[in-house]
């Protein structure tokens, strides 16, 4: 199969690569490498980097004319600076069009989008978040600019398939909470842990659910991608600490949640369950051993957050 992956250099991207070159199919990504490294990606003959941005139209529909993708995986996504809004703007919105419009230029089979779970909004109005939630991402430019692109991607006519996800974590993670534990665990730096809950799901997981949606499984629509039970943020940071072999002098400060925090996210994965007959089955401790064991061995140079919180440990 010929696969197009945006943001293919980044930490979700590089490891569907990885997996869909491990079974031979042919690979072009585009990635402007504003979050992702170039060493997530190893040379192989089926795959074609392109370096350039998704909001470049003229590149854009070049690239698809000439590769004739079978299926696309758009994972490129602007959210590194919350204030940065014509930036979230020109990736999320007018990128995700351009990568749409070439997608039906280009007769997809199928396309893939990844949307975060702040389009429901900073304070959801359930738990667990079921499909049928509104739509309330006007708390963030990341929220707002990823949902008009899942609106263009609906927009389309093309088959697609709305991954709504859970915090991904793992090898080449750049955001959240774990390169952070790690980078200031490792640096002698004091942390904290806020009094929080998160769905946290292992990049493998994930990328097995997007692999069977490739395939052709599960129907046309949004689905959730999540292990549909939460964990501490504590529970994490001693994850990290096992993972380290690290003992604390002191228990580490848990710190109660400030009010636009929300105690925990998680979302219903069942019509993921049944339609695709998947479920996450990588334990949290497996997981975080496997993302320190990578931030050992390549480093973290810097780390990334959509969040714009006070409390943030940089
Ligand atoms: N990681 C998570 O927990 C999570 C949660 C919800 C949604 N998502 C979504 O999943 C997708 C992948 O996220 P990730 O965690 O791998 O992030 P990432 O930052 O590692 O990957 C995004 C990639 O897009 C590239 N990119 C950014 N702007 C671009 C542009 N204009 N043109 C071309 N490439 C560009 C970056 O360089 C990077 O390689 C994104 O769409 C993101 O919104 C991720």
């Amino acid at each position: 199969m010929k696969v197009l992956v945006t943001g293919g250099a980044g930490f979700i991207g590089s490891h569907l690569v990885d997996r869909l070159l491990t079974r031979n199919d042919r690979v072009l990504v585009i990635d402007n490498y504003t979050t992702g490294r170039r060493d997530n990606l190893t040379p192989h003959p089926s795959l074609t980097v392109v370096e350039g941005s998704i909001t470049d139209r003229d590149l854009v529909d070049r690239v698809f004319g000439d590769f004739a993708p079978e299926r696309v995986v758009h994972a490129a996504a602007s959210y590194k600076d919350p204030d940065n809004w014509a930036e979230d703007s020109r990736t999320n919105v007018v990128g995700t069009a351009n990568v749409v419009q070439a997608s039906k230029a280009a007769g997809v089979g199928r396309l893939i989008y990844f949307q975060t779970a702040l389009c429901y909004g900073l304070q959801p109005l359930e738990q667990p978040i079921t499909l049928d939630h509104p739509l309330l991402p006007q708390g963030s430019s990341y929220a707002i600019s990823k949902t008009a692109g899942e609106y263009y991607v609906r927009l389309s006519g093309l088959d697609w398939v709305s991954f709504r996800l859970a915090n991904a974590y793992g090898p080449r993670n750049l955001s959240g909470p774990l390169p952070t534990f790690y980078h200031r665990l490792t640096t002698g730096k004091p942390c904290f842990v806020m009094d929080t809950r998160r769905d946290f799901i292992f990049v493998d997981d994930l990328i097995d659910v997007v692999l069977r949606a490739l395939s052709g499984r599960g129907r046309l629509g949004p689905y959730h991608v999540s292990s549909g039970s939460d964990v501490s943020i504590k529970e994490l940071f001693d994850a990290t600490l096992k993972a380290l072999h690290l003992t604390l002098d002191r228990a580490v400060e848990v710190r109660p949640r400030s009010a636009d925090d929300v105690y925990t996210i998680l979302l219903d994965p069942s019509k993921t369950n049944a339609d695709f007959a998947w479920r996450v089955s990588t334990p949290l401790e497996t997981g975080v051993a496997a993302a320190i064991d990578w931030y050992k061995r390549f480093g973290i140079q810097q780390t990334f957050t959509h969040l714009k919180l006070g409390g943030e440990q940089k």
